[in-house]
């Protein structure tokens, strides 16, 4: 692992200036963490973190283009539709060689938002760690949890975050910034192939969602100790 050891990693989120990634910065952000907002554009990246510092009244974010905040993060977090994954991989495929990539990266497929859509690699992340290659480490986490709850800096946010990928010491590091957050709670459920199983949880959580009129469901694994 690289410098961070012991101490809090940079992060970079690439595509923070949308919903999810927005309030993932947010949050790390309130609690001490250095974060990079990563966009297409430059400009619109430093929009988005001049906003951020203005709701947190600190200046603990940074807006630049996305290869430059993968570049710069010892962590990268992957928050973009789908359908820019494959692209947006590619364009920062060198910056993250070497680091963790936390891919939160949901294959919906619109407008059947609401039904399980397995892409050709079988999960997002999976394709993700194929086409960076072996040297990042890749861990599929945060599919689970709405946007919705991210924005109420203090407020707990009432979910598990389950965590899967092929390097356990990756996991640990996700597992701190999951702590990071009031109310999450970090479950390992395994291998990166697991993955599979989160991203096809998230069609199935918006079908709740609107079944049941719910702003934002959860998952709670029930049994366990801790
Ligand atoms: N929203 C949620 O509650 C939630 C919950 C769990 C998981 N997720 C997953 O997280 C990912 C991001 O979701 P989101 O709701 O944050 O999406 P979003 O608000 O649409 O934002 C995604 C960001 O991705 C960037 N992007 C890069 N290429 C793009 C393209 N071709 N078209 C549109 N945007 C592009 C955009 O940033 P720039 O234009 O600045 O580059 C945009 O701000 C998705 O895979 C989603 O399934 C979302």
């Amino acid at each position: 692992m690289g410098e961070h050891v012991g101490s809090r990693p940079t992060i970079a989120v690439i595509g923070g200036t949308g919903k999810e990634g927005s309030g993932l910065a947010l949050r790390w952000a309130y609690c001490g963490y250095e974060v990079l907002i990563g966009s297409r554009d430059a400009e619109r990246a430093a929009e988005k973190a001049d906003e951020l510092n203005q709701a947190l009244g600190k200046p603990a974010l940074r807006g630049m283009d996305n290869a430059s905040a993968a570049a710069a993060a010892d962590l990268v977090v992957l928050t973009v539709p789908y359908q820019a994954h494959q692209p947006i991989l590619e364009s920062i495929k060198g910056a993250t060689q070497g680091k963790i990539l936390v891919d939160v990266t949901v294959p919906l497929q619109p407008p059947a938002i609401r039904t399980v859509h397995i892409p050709e690699g079988k999960a997002a992340a999976l394709e993700a760690q194929a086409l960076l290659g072996p040297d990042v480490r890749v861990v599929a986490a945060f599919q689970n949890i709405s946007h919705t709850h991210l924005k109420g800096l203090g407020d707990p946010v009432d979910s598990d975050v389950f965590m899967a990928s092929d390097d356990d010491e990756a996991k640990h590091e996700v597992a701190r910034l999951v702590a990071a957050i009031p109310g999450m709670r970090a479950i390992d459920i395994g291998p990166l192939a697991n993955s599979i199983a989160a991203e096809a949880l998230t069609p199935v959580i918006l079908y709740i969602n609107k079944r049941y009129k719910a702003p934002g469901a959860g998952i709670r694994i029930t049994g366990l100790d801790a």
